[in-house]
């Protein structure tokens, strides 16, 4: 009995001295969440106390744990069933992890304290939304968007009557919207809520009328992108507190509510991409600033004048809405106008620009309408377009007509500019940056290179950040862009202060304030996405994992499609800027002691000219960006292929010894061999070894009289697949080739694929992180997240070798009369399950084909992933085409095979320099390139 009191004493007493330490079953959920995650902090020891003794992303109260903020900090496994033991929890936020997978468990509704749940942006939750949900009265925040999550929104959902914030979005969600009846309860009853963001699902049928009420205070109503139809509830105009309202890309029918009109709070209004017919509603008296009616069935119409009363207006997207008669000069006159979209109408007779035009304006397109005159009393040629309109035949509107495609991004070179973001920086520098985007569903601006609608950015966000105990230098503005979803992503680079390293801490601040929109932006609510962060202290007795990129993103795909090659002029100016400057380190060099290049010879000027005939036309086989490319004969009786710079895309001759002595360290069966270089009389030329059959591209469009088969094409992927592991995983040091295309895979002999071109390569450094560097490479390969970022790894190098899988299959050039090979064969996939009608028309005969290529695709396709942690490593690759080989029996030693009787009339074209469209952009070069 003594003893037993004695026991007692002393447990409580324990509890008594020791007052933070975490109570038992909080203890018990933690270690469960230690066991379960990967990659948790290091200072989650299993001996030390939690509470007490503050494992990082935990925070207490006394002995509860009430906060769980871990965004950004790459733990990775499922989301335990205990956690639902940590009765006292508020927040949970565990954003940004790619690696947490699996469904959210059921019980989750036992956290019945729990206030922010957010669990959002690209962890890969799955399963559907556990009913339970409905038990967590409390809740306030409830961000489950950018996950995996199937299934219904569970009706239970009506009972969060705290909740102000719902984001489901871009998820995989179907199924109604439910609202209450007499025995549910639905998203109808949720009357404080201010935000329903609920697009990229595939939500359907119709949007009952219940749903709203005047009683709301909805501010955003958010629904893009689903597969809703029926008519829209005219109850909408009972929500006078909306200020958003997304209703595009569903199949919306009938004509848009007339009361709509009265919500004069709404800024944001999108009704693209619907069926909606009927008259255009007149929305006098409301505060427009984006309107978006693009793609409906609207009765034909004149341009309406109620536009003149909205003095707010930004942006006016009308593009195929019906519009007919003439372009009222007034339209331009609005104030604010940056944006006017008419573009795909009936629009006729002349269009006058007035010496009244609104000063915001920047981009007027009127393309593809019946318009026959033009008169302007400014200079307006920047700011419209107009091709494709009669007035367009008339010899005199040349000038006007022939315009570009407009960029949809914007680089900002003073950010690019900055620290990691030049060549001659260090990259552990790079290392220390944390990157990530930051993504407006909505915002009033179009205008997208107006620095000043960045401005907060630095006055604000920075600041906000550094308050909340985030050791920040700068955060700096790399680029903005308008996505497919017509979102805005703005990617931002973070600075850490001085030398150091982000640690989980700071990550996760900056995710927490920004996710849980405790920070306010001009534009309204964002999200953020991030690339993750690799560089914290490695915990004790594990070494670092080395640097990998994971960007977070989706769907960006087609910011490469669209974009204008300006911005990289400026890019390429400073190239040959820099080039300029260095010194020469040739200039002692003489034959026989050329410094660290081993097996590459050195050539005189007189030896090329003499191996050529003296330049002579007929030894020309291409002209790149940079200049020609010649075929030689050396006194070996081997012949070569000489790339000769011309003048003015000579590099600097440190660039130039740089790249040979890389070069020259490259030896593989299946990467063009350097044999030398010729450096003299102010001539910088590379001679490789000659490959006989020309480009892959070539050989797919049939010009040089190689027939490819389903095989010879397995081995040709495979060749180039091992060339290309080679550089990213063999060479030394390694290699990301930058410009991987069909053009740059050579075929030997015996169709044996060579890897060519390295230009513009870019050596790894010794611990494999990345470079920053100038975004390089050609339209249609081009990584999107390479793009975004201006951050390349090999997984950029991956993503193009998908696309050139994609080549070999369909036979097509990466982008065709605008249609963009990986969109094609995703939406094939999506609707057809296959892409037997996209194969190559001239394999059709083969009967082996069906069998090989479905899983050639899905390799392709996950190389083609957004995001490049979720792309395989070329060898993977390699092993997996391999044992597609195997599989369907083939010897698939690539040499033994001869091939040659077949080839017919080949043409002598040993390099890539002449064939296509594509626009390149090459380090050589002084600019972007048109091939
Ligand atoms: C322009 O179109 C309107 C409406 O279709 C038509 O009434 C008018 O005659 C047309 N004007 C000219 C100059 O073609
Ligand atoms: C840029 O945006 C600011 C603020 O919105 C505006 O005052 C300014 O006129 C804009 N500049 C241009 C060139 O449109």
């Amino acid at each position: 009995m003594i003893l037993r009191i004695l026991v007692y004493l002393l447990i409580f007493s324990y509890g008594w001295v020791v007052v933070a330490r975490t109570n038992p079953t909080d203890l018990t959920a933690l270690r469960s969440l230690k066991t379960q995650w990967k990659n948790t902090p290091p200072n989650w020891r299993i001996k030390h106390d939690p509470c007490d003794q503050k494992w990082e992303g935990i925070f207490c109260n006394k002995s509860r744990v009430i906060k769980i903020i871990l965004p950004g900090t790459n733990l990775a496994g499922p989301l335990p069933k205990d956690i639902s033991l940590l009765s006292e929890l508020q927040t949970l936020d565990l954003s940004n992890n790619r690696g947490l997978t699996g469904p959210l468990p059921s019980n989750i509704g036992n956290l019945k304290n729990l206030v922010d749940l957010s669990v959002l942006v690209a962890c890969n939750f799955s399963g559907p939304i556990p009913e339970s949900i409905g038990s967590l009265t409390k809740l306030i925040h409830l961000f489950l968007n950018s996950n995996k999550f199937n299934g219904s929104i569970p009706h239970s959902i009506g009972n969060l009557a705290n909740l102000v914030w719902l984001d489901l979005s871009d998820n995989q969600l179907e199924g109604h919207l439910p609202v209450s009846n007499s025995t549910t309860t639905g998203l109808d009853m949720l009357l404080k809520a201010k935000h329903f963001h609920l697009g990229q699902n595939k939500f359907s049928g119709a949007i009952s009328p219940k749903l709203f009420s005047s009683n709301m205070d909805l501010m955003h109503f958010i629904l893009n992108e689903n597969q809703l139809n029926g008519s829209i509830p005219d109850t909408l105009g009972l929500v006078r507190t909306l200020e958003v309202i997304r209703l595009d890309k569903n199949f919306f029918s009938g004509s848009v509510p007339r009361n709509l009109s009265k919500l004069t709070g709404v800024t944001e209004l999108y009704l693209a991409n619907n069926y909606l017919s009927g008259a255009i509603p007149d929305f006098t008296g409301m505060n427009l600033q984006y309107l978006d009616l693009s793609n409906n069935s609207f009765d034909p119409t004149t341009i309406p004048l109620w536009f003149q009363t909205l003095p707010n207006l930004t942006t006016i997207m009308m593009e195929k809405t019906r519009l007919e008669g003439h372009v009222p000069v007034a339209l331009f006159s609005l104030p604010q106008l940056q944006t006017l979209l008419l573009r795909n109408n009936q629009l006729n007779g002349t269009v006058e620009i007035s010496a009244n035009i609104s000063s915001s304006l920047h981009l007027i397109d009127l393309r593809n309408n019946f318009i026959d005159g033009f008169s302007s009393s400014v200079d307006s040629k920047d700011l419209i377009m107009i091709d494709d309109n009669p007035l367009c035949r008339k010899p005199e509107a040349t000038q006007i007509c022939n315009t570009v495609q407009p960029s949809n991004i914007s680089i900002f070179p003073d950010c690019a500019s900055v620290g990691c973001f030049v060549d001659s920086k260090l990259p552990s520098d790079c290392k220390r940056l944390y990157l990530g985007y930051l993504i407006f569903r909505t915002f009033s601006f179009s205008n997208l290179e107006n620095n000043s609608n960045y401005l907060f950015l630095r006055n604000d966000l920075q600041p906000f950040l550094v308050s909340h105990g985030v050791p920040l230098k700068r955060v700096c503005l790399v680029s903005s862009t308008m996505d497919i979803n017509g979102y805005l992503v703005l990617s931002i680079s973070f600075f850490p202060h001085g030398d150091t390293y982000f640690n989980r801490t700071g990550i996760s601040t900056i995710g927490n304030v920004l996710n849980n929109q405790i920070f306010n932006s001009p534009y309204g609510p964002y999200f953020f996405r991030d690339m993750s962060y690799n560089s914290f202290p490695a915990a004790e007795g594990s070494k670092s994992i080395g640097f990998i990129i994971g960007v977070t993103m989706c769907s960006f795909m087609l910011v490469v499609l669209t974009t204008t090659a300006g911005v990289y002029a400026y890019r390429q100016r400073k190239i040959a800027q820099r080039a300029a400057k260095s010194n020469n380190p040739f200039s002692s060099w003489n034959e026989g002691e050329v410094p660290q290049v081993k097996g590459a010879r050195w050539f005189s000027f007189e030896d090329v000219k003499r191996c050529t005939n003296n330049f002579s036309h007929e030894s020309e086989i291409g002209v790149g960006g940079y200049g020609k490319v010649y075929k030689g004969k050396l006194e070996s009786g081997d012949l070569v292929a000489i790339k000769r710079a011309q003048l003015g895309s000579l590099q600097g001759a440190l660039e130039f010894k740089t790249e040979i002595e890389l070069l020259s360290r490259v030896h593989h069966k299946n990467v063009v061999n350097l044999v030398g270089f010729c450096y003299d009389k102010g001539e910088q030329m590379l001679i490789y070894e000659y490959v006989p059959n020309g480009s892959l591209r070539e050989a797919l469009s049939g010009k040089s009289g190689i027939q490819l088969n389903w095989t010879k094409r397995l081995k040709i992927a495979l060749g180039a697949a091992r060339g290309l592991a080679y550089l990213h995983e063999l060479a030394d040091p390694p290699i990301i080739h930058r410009d991987i295309k069909s053009d740059n895979i050579l075929l030997g002999e015996r169709l044996n694929a060579k890897v060519a071109d390295f230009g513009l390569s870019t050596l790894l450094s010794d611990d494999g992180a990345q470079f920053t560097t100038q975004v390089k490479g050609t339209l249609g390969y081009l990584d999107p997240e390479y793009y975004m970022t201006q951050i390349l790894t090999e997984k950029s190098d991956v993503y193009s070798f998908g696309v050139v899988m994609l080549e070999l299959v369909t036979g097509r050039f990466p982008l065709e009369k605008n249609k963009y090979i990986v969109r094609l064969v995703r939406e094939e996939l999506k609707e057809t399950g296959n892409v037997f009608s996209l194969v190559d028309p001239a394999m059709h005969s083969e009967s082996d084909i069906l069998s090989g290529t479905e899983e050639f695709v899905k390799l392709a396709m996950r190389c083609l992933e957004d995001i490049g942690d979720d792309r395989p490593s070329m060898s993977e690759v390699v092993k997996e085409i391999e044992k597609m080989i195997e599989a369907i029996n083939l010897n698939f030693d690539v040499e033994s095979i001869t091939t040659s009787a077949s080839y017919g009339g080949v043409r002598d074209s040993g390099y890539p320099y002449s064939s296509n469209n594509n626009v390149s952009f090459d380090i050589i070069g002084s600019g972007p390139v048109v091939r």
